[in-house]
Formats: structure tokens, sequence, C-alpha cells
């Protein structure tokens, strides 16, 4: 299979992963700041100003990641007007599986009826959107796969420790997914331009889960240094967008919208500003959601696309940070 051709017209063309499709699951019980204060000592004042976040969604038993996950996928499906059976690969990005085996991904081929599709689940915290999105396009791009469907799905109320209100506050969950097919594009069109990923394990203390189920003699609890991980937070993907910008010879002028993983309004702000971009430019939803981890991005442009804001064509940079650390960025055109 060719990766670069020509088109009719005569334009180069080359292989790329082109967003087809979009969906998002939310579980049904909001739990506004005020209702979390009835059961931790914090107040929405608190909460409000320092992070931005008014409310968040907590899953019912039976919301599990691979559940909400089918029902995005479903969406993103049904959006792109694409049958399952159609779909080659299924990558799921989640700390918070089912089981730890079969993967997640696994479990949503089999309720979709994606049996033509292979899956795996992939591990990088709230980064794990960002990194499932760079493997999806590298198995698209050399023509491995033609039709990939990427999720995000988080279910952190089950890990969140209610005795650390530091902690507990910031984060919900939900589900969101993209479809990428590969498509011939021009120089210009749509797909994604770039990703950049990196991790540095030796800053994996300041925000971790306290064992898995190889650990058993473990919390299973978040643990975080809120400040140490908002300083780095903000330093690393402001390096992390202006890499993206680089390596692809644009400014933050050349693009249409900042999609950044949902942790905090003020880690979203500074990025924003050291990038130069309007906070109009930048698509926030940390308010309703809080933090759902690998399933913050695909929730945030689901959203924005949903109402309008953002359109085809538009030039969208994603960035985000997560446990591990783990952090990255996706430079894509819709
Ligand atoms: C967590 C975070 C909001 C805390 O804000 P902060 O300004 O650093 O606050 P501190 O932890 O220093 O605590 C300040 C005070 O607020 C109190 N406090 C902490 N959580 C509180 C809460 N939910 N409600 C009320 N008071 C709270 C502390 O006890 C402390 O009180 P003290 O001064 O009397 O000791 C902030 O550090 C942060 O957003 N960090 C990044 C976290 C993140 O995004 N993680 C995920 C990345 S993917």
């Amino acid at each position: 299979m060719s990766e670069t051709g020509m088109s009719e017209s005569g334009l180069s063309e080359t292989r790329r992963a082109v967003l087809t499709g979009i969906g998002s699951y939310l579980p049904e019980h909001c739990v506004s700041n005020a209702e979390l204060a009835e059961r931790v000592d914090t107040s929405d004042e608190w909460i409000t100003e320092r992070t931005g976040i008014r409310q968040r969604y907590f899953a019912a038993p039976h919301e599990t990641a691979a559940f909400m996950a089918t029902a995005a996928a479903r969406a993103a499906l049904e959006h792109a007007g694409v049958e399952a059976i159609s779909v080659d690969a299924i990558i799921v990005a989640t700390a918070t599986p089912d089981q730890a085996f079969p993967a997640t991904a696994v479990r949503v081929q089999a309720a979709l009826g994606a049996t033509a599709a292979f899956g795996f689940d992939i591990a990088a915290a709230c980064s794990g959107f960002v990194y499932a999105l760079s493997v999806a396009d590298a198995m698209l791009r050399v023509g491995q796969v033609d039709t990939v469907l990427v999720i995000g799905a988080e279910v952190y109320s089950r890990i969140l420790d209610f005795s650390d209100r530091g902690t507990c506050v910031l984060f919900g969950d939900g589900a969101g997914a993209v479809l990428l097919q590969a498509r011939q594009s021009p120089a210009g069109g749509p797909g994604i331009l770039s990703t950049h990923l990196h991790a540095d394990g030796r800053l994996g203390d300041i925000l971790y889960v306290d064992g898995a189920i190889g650990r058993p003699d473990t919390s299973g609890f978040i643990v975080m240094q809120g400040r140490e991980v908002f300083r780095h937070a903000v330093a690393l993907l402001s390096a992390a967008v202006s890499e993206a910008l680089a390596a692809n010879h644009l400014t933050s002028q050349d693009i249409d919208w900042l999609v950044p993983h949902q942790a905090n309004r003020r880690i979203i702000d500074g990025v924003g500003k050291k990038l130069g971009l309007p906070p109009e430019q930048v698509v926030i939803t940390v308010d309703r959601h809080a933090n759902t981890s690998a399933a913050s991005i695909p929730l945030a442009l689901a959203t924005a696309i949903a109402d309008g804001r953002i359109k085809p064509g538009q030039l969208i940079l994603l960035e985000a940070l997560g446990g591990g650390l783990t952090w990255g960025s996706a430079l894509i055109r819709l």
C-alpha cells in the first residue's frame, strides 16, 4: 500500500488518519459541588475557585468503563455512518477497566458486534487518549488497519478516597470515542498531522493509584501531591504544545482550537496563556465534567463539535498530562 500518491488534480496526497465520527457518554448521576460537600469537608466556593469544577458525574454500578466505552463508541459509529463490522481495531484508554483481562476493548468489541476487529487497552492515566490516538495513527498510516475506534473511558469515582478532600473533589466519570478512518488527504487536508508522547517515570510518586490486582495489600485509591502535579503540568504541557507547533512549522495563530485535558481550569488557563491563545479558542468542559482522565479530551471534543463551535476543516491542538508522569499532544485537522 503506498503512503503517498497523486490526486486527480495532480496534488500530492498522503494516507492519513481522519476523524470521521465522535461520540460520548456521561453517567446519569450528576453530583454538584454542594452535593459532594455533604459527604466531604469542602465547599462549592473552594472547589470552584481552585479548579473551576462545578459538578461531575458518578457512575452507577452498571455504568462500568466497558459499558460507557460501548455507548460512546456506538454514538461515534452512528455519527460516522459506519457499521461496527467495518471496524478493524478498538483501542481503549483506561486506568479503571472492568477486569484485569479481557481488555476493556475486547468487551466493547463483543458488545458492538465488531467481530472483525482486534482490540487492546492502553494505560497512560490522563494521557491515555493521546497515547491511544498516537498508536492508532501509526497503525492507520502504515496500512495495518483502515478503521479504528479510539476510546477513553473511566470510572474514577471507584478509586477515590473520599477522606482525601484535596483529590476526591477533582475527578468524575465518563467516556468519549472517536472513529478514525484512513483517507488519502492532500496537504492542508483533514487528518492527524502529528502526535508527540513523553513520560518521566521518576515522577511516578506524585500521582498514582495505590496498587492493583497484582498488589492486593494496597488501598486501590488515587494518591496525589496536588501542588507538585500542578507545577509540572503547566511547564510540561506548555513545552508539549510548542513542540507540536514547531514540528508542523506553525504558530499558535494557526490553531483554531486548543482542546486540553480537563484537569483544572487554572492549568488550562496557564497553558493557553503561554501559548498566547485567547480564552475563546480554548474548549473548557472541566466545569461540567471535572477530570475524567482518559475520557476528558474526547468528551470535550464531542461537546464542542456537537454545539457547533468546532467545525470541519479547523485545526485542533490536543494536549494531556497524567500519572507517570505521562504527557503528549496531537494536532488534528478536522
Ligand atoms: C489539588 C489543588 C486544587 C489544590 O490546590 P492548592 O492551592 O495547591 O491547595 P493546597 O493543597 O495547598 O491546600 C490549600 C488549603 O486548602 C485545603 N483544602 C484542600 N482540599 C480542599 C477542599 N476540597 N476543600 C476545602 N479545602 C481544601 C487544604 O487543607 C489547605 O488548607 P490549609 O492551608 O489550612 O492547610 C491543586 O494543587 C491542583 O489542582 N493540582 C493539580 C491536580 C491535578 O490536576 N491532578 C490531575 C492531573 S491529571
